[in-house]
């Protein structure tokens, strides 16, 4: 077979890394992919938003298999484009893909459903909006209906802090069209977990679960990002909890989707909040997460591609996932001054240290060659990501991983994983 990817970041790697492990492939290609990706597969210079040059080259190149990585593809109607064409495509259509794009209709959808979340309000109004927050307690949490890469979310603390951000969303439109309408929701307190599920429209398949460190600093301090970090098990995440979520949230909205003729095919992406009780949705989205899928993919026993050529062509039925017993931790390496801004172009050493390790694969994510040479080319820069019989030796592997690997200004989180260890019921071994 062969396979097309698209996008270019540490999920796209990821991906990739896994894909070509698979017997049924003969030839990867990625676009635009990353020099790390370029290692196991033929990159393409081809933005992932770029609809039809990727269809024109899946058609020239008689593709089996396009996985979509980034929602922006997705938003853009790739899914649909490739299907028209009759191509095989992993992925939700654009009227699948709102759950994410919208959280207006997400929200609204899973009200309507009775899908466990967070209390809300939506509004298009900018004056009925701050009418509303001027009756509330606080926190509050604002929300752009749109897609906003990532930071289209804040947790107002105050009154002000509220009017700020609806002025800046629906006046200044920071967001663009994003910020026409918003969602004001109630603040749920707990802790938040990423569950992610393959579906063809009728059946899932849950993948292991998985914990995102979206702060920047240590002890989730500092502003948010697109992930600093992510382990997988989730002990927090116990068989009954696991088995509530895909009868409370997975399989429901799978269902609901249908309903409503948005069949939703592709990996379902609940961000979760397990509060006192018990599990709320706090968005979902129409992707694999980023970092949670570089973790996933180290515990992944089973071969990905039948999966996922299961949900494109809508027979999941018989297909089962296994899991290696074990844990992994992937901790992001940043440029200084990320989530904001950053330079770029700075050359990066001990790459080759940790090549050919079995329990140690370092993500791409934002880098690129300059002459010959890998250096920084985004936020988020390499994933270190390692596996161990535990969360314990996944974490001890990879900050002595991360010691080899160097560039000026590189940032990473040093508490990655030890929300965990410091539950009282943290054992030793995964559950
Ligand atoms: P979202 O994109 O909706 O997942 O929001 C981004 C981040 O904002 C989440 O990962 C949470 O850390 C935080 N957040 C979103 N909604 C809420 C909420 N209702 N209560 C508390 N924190 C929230
Ligand atoms: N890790 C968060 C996300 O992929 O949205």
């Amino acid at each position: 077979m062969k396979i097309l990817i698209v996008g270019s970041g540490g999920r796209e790697h990821a991906l990739a890394w896994k894909i070509a492990q698979s017997p049924m492939v003969k030839k990867i290609f990625c676009a635009p992919g990353n020099p790390g990706i370029a290692e196991i597969a033929e990159c393409k210079d081809i933005e992932a938003e770029n609809v039809e040059g990727l269809y024109n080259f899946a058609l020239k190149q008689k593709i089996d298999l396009t996985v979509v990585g980034p929602e922006d593809a997705l938003a853009a109607g790739i899914v649909d484009r490739f299907k028209d064409g009759h191509l095989h495509i992993f992925g939700p259509n654009k009227r699948a893909a709102i759950i994410e794009g919208s959280k207006v209709f997400a929200k609204t959808l899973m009200r309507k459903h009775g899908i466990p979340t967070a209390d809300f309000k939506t509004f298009d109004d900018l004056k009925q909006a701050k009418k509303h927050i001027s009756t509330c307690g606080f926190p509050q949490v604002i929300k752009a209906d749109g897609l906003a890469k990532g930071k289209g979310v804040f947790v107002c603390k105050s009154p002000e802090e509220a009017d700020k951000h609806i002025d800046d969303i629906m006046k200044e439109k920071v967001f663009g069209y994003a910020g026409n309408k918003i969602v004001i929701e109630e603040f749920l307190s707990g802790e938040e977990v990423s569950i992610l599920a393959i579906t063809d429209g009728q059946t899932i398949v849950p993948l292991a679960s998985a914990q995102d460190h979206k702060a920047v600093y240590d002890g989730d301090k500092g502003p948010n990002t697109g992930g600093m970090g992510a382990y997988s098990p989730v002990p927090l995440i116990t068989d009954d909890m696991q088995f509530s979520i895909e009868e409370n949230i997975l399989v429901p909205i799978v269902h609901a989707m249908k309903k409503e003729n948005r069949p939703y095919r592709g990996v379902i992406y609940a961000g979760l909040m397990i509060t006192s009780a018990g599990p709320k949705v706090l968005e979902f989205n129409a992707r694999f997460g980023d970092p949670e899928t570089q973790v996933i993919l180290m515990r992944m026993k089973s071969d990905l591609v039948p999966l996922l050529l299961a949900a494109a062509k809508d027979n999941l039925e018989d297909v089962e996932v296994e899991w290696h017993d074990c844990a992994s931790i992937c901790v992001v390496m940043a440029s200084n001054g990320y989530p904001d801004n950053y330079e770029k172009g700075l050359p990066i050493s001990g790459l080759e240290a940790l090549k050919g390790l079995d329990n140690v694969q370092v993500f791409h994510a934002g880098t690129s060659t300059k002459d010959g040479k890998v250096v920084t080319n985004g936020g988020r820069v390499l994933g270190v990501t390692t596996v161990g019989k535990d969360l314990r030796e996944a974490q001890k592997n990879v900050y002595e991983a991360i010691q080899k690997v160097s560039f000026n200004g590189a940032h990473y989180r040093r508490d990655i994983g030890a929300k965990a260890m410091h539950k009282k019921n943290y054992q030793d071994s995964p559950p």
